[in-house]
């Protein structure tokens, strides 16, 4: 067995990790962007794959992935976890529907919800301890599900055809521009900017760079908002116009 995720503020990687010990204490986690992730994938052959919902859909860097390397996916056992702030309908079913297509079997789904990542918008924003609440409720619904494993029952979460509907109509289709690619708008206050490259060094899709001594965005973007909660400077942002909080899993476990 193999865990692999993406995770842009560590939610996901949280929560792969504690399914994936709960099942077997030996195997391993691994982010999609690690050099070594395809082999690893090859050699084993139930995967553990999760990602964080963005606008009830998977990730563009996720959906990519899994398009590039759609060969290393055919035969395979998958169970799919999508970490989530508040809803998603069928965010297991968005990437299940791919890797069916590609020869994969599901084998099962898991819905969690995590503190929100969004740190540039204040509606969503909890408090610490409400945050540390909802990472406990998740690592008890993770037990019980891979409790529900072992015993050759696996939930189903976002899995069915009733998921796949709301997730489609209750939101997808509404902001199906907002994950359909990679975007160009994410801003950097160039006045707040320190030039300490911490964010062209964590951006999973390379898309930011230096320029005169200060960073720089580019065309690509898969909102992981992880240059966002990590700029010391809080200089960065993306849908909203002000860093509020940054998140990361860190301050809730
Ligand atoms: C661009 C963006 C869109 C999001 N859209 C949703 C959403 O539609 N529904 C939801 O419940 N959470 C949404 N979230 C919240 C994340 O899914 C959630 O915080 C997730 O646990 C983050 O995981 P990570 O820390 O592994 O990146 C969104 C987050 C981002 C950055
Ligand atoms: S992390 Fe913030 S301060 Fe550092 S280079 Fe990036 S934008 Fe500038
Ligand atoms: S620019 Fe920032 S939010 Fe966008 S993909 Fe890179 S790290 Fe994530």
């Amino acid at each position: 067995m193999l865990g692999v995720y993406f995770s842009g503020t560590g939610n996901t990687r949280h929560c792969i990790e504690v399914f994936v010990k709960e099942l077997d204490k030996l195997a391993k986690c691994i982010s999609i962007e690690d050099e070594e992730v395809i082999e690893k994938i090859d050699k084993n052959n139930f995967i553990v794959l999760g990602y964080p919902i963005y606008y009830s859909n998977s990730p563009k860097i996720v959906r990519d992935f899994i398009l590039d390397n759609k060969e290393s996916f055919k035969g395979k056992k998958i169970f799919i976890i999508t970490t989530m702030g508040l809803f998603s309908g069928d965010g297991t079913g968005c990437s299940a529907r791919l890797l069916t297509k590609y020869g994969a079997e599901i084998i099962g789904g898991l819905h969690l919800k995590m503190p929100d990542c969004i740190g540039d918008v204040k509606l969503l924003k909890k408090t610490l301890e409400e945050n540390k609440n909802l990472v406990e409720q998740a690592d008890e619904k993770i037990k019980k599900s891979s409790n529900s494993l072992k015993n050759g029952k696996a939930t189903q979460d976002g899995l069915g055809i009733a998921c796949h509907l709301v997730g489609l109509f209750g939101q997808r289709l509404w902001f199906y521009g907002k994950t359909k690619s990679y975007t160009d708008e994410l801003k950097i206050n160039l006045e707040k900017c320190n030039g300490c490259g911490s964010c062209v060094r964590l951006c999973p899709m390379g898309n930011l760079s230096m320029k005169n001594g200060q960073s720089i965005s580019g065309q690509k973007c898969t909102m992981c908002y992880r240059c966002i909660s990590n700029c010391p400077q809080q200089a960065i942002t993306l849908i909203g116009k002000e860093v509020y909080e940054q998140c990361k899993i860190e301050k809730y476990i």
